[in-house]
């Protein structure tokens, strides 16, 4: 018997192990309407809470929004700004050019999840703000702080039957969401994640070859054993390039 608590599975659905867990937890953008048992963001802020930190500082903070008046007008700011950021960027990565166009092809389906991501963002489940603690002076490194928390809030919802994403739509109204909620200023807002019960399937993630991520001994070389394992499907990936046909 583990001594672990162990947190209730969705609609009973069968466990994935922890390392099915790491290949399949996709960007999930579309969500049923239900929400999210306090139970289960209990569990999934919890595994969160366990993540790696420089000298254990747990410099991490989680700021929960989901159905109250605050939650409701943050949401609001940052739908706003996540309708701009989208529009701009789905004309400056032409998405709304060559595939794009085509019905069906995989541009023309993220930039359909997106529109609907973006237009319906004031109805996601739960918003959930990662925060860092900033003990010191801004850092390139900071990050590395608060990031593994938010991968293991992401994991921990796969885990147990949601799913979520990372987004940095609070960006543009972090002066505004500051006010709103309180945040005081030594405070990184470090990222927007929503976070739901998906509409669809999780699926395997689409990355790039291991030998074009891994190096031995020297930068550019893959060693021999960096290959991916038989039957992986899905290893071209990245934005869609200018005009061009997406790479994934
Ligand atoms: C630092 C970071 C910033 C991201 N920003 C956004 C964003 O602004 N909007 C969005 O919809 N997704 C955002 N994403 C999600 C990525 O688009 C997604 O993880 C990636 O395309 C892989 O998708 P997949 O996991 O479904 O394969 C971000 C992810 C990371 C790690």
């Amino acid at each position: 018997m583990s001594p672990w608590h162990a947190p209730r599975v969705i609609n009973d659905q069968e466990p994935v192990s922890l390392y099915e867990g790491l290949l399949t937890t996709r960007a999930i953008r579309r969500y049923r309407p239900d929400p999210v048992p306090e139970d289960a963001l209990r569990d999934i802020l919890f595994a969160a809470s366990r993540a790696p930190s420089g000298s254990n500082r747990q410099p991490f903070r989680f700021l929960v929004l989901t159905d109250g008046p605050n939650a409701g007008r943050a949401k609001g700011l940052i739908g706003a700004a996540a309708r701009r950021i989208w529009s701009a960027k789905a004309t400056g990565d032409g998405y709304d050019r060559g595939s794009g166009m085509e019905s069906g092809s995989p541009k023309a389906r993220m930039a359909a999840t997106m529109d609907r991501y973006v237009a319906d963002f004031e109805s996601v489940p739960v918003l959930i703000l990662p925060c860092l603690v900033r003990y010191r002076p801004p850092t390139p490194t900071e990050g590395s702080s608060v990031y593994p928390a938010v991968q293991n809030l992401l994991l921990a919802a796969r885990a147990l039957g949601y799913g979520g994403v990372i987004t940095h739509f609070h960006a543009p109204v972090d002066a505004e969401l500051r006010q709103l909620l309180g945040i005081p200023g030594d405070i990184l807002v470090a990222a927007t994640v929503t976070l739901g019960v998906p509409e669809g399937r999780h699926g395997p993630v689409r990355r790039r070859p291991l030998s074009e991520l891994v190096y031995s001994e020297a930068w550019g070389d893959a060693p021999p054993w960096a290959t991916d394992p038989p039957g992986t499907r899905h290893t071209s990936a990245g934005p869609p390039k200018a005009g061009g046909q997406p790479t994934g």
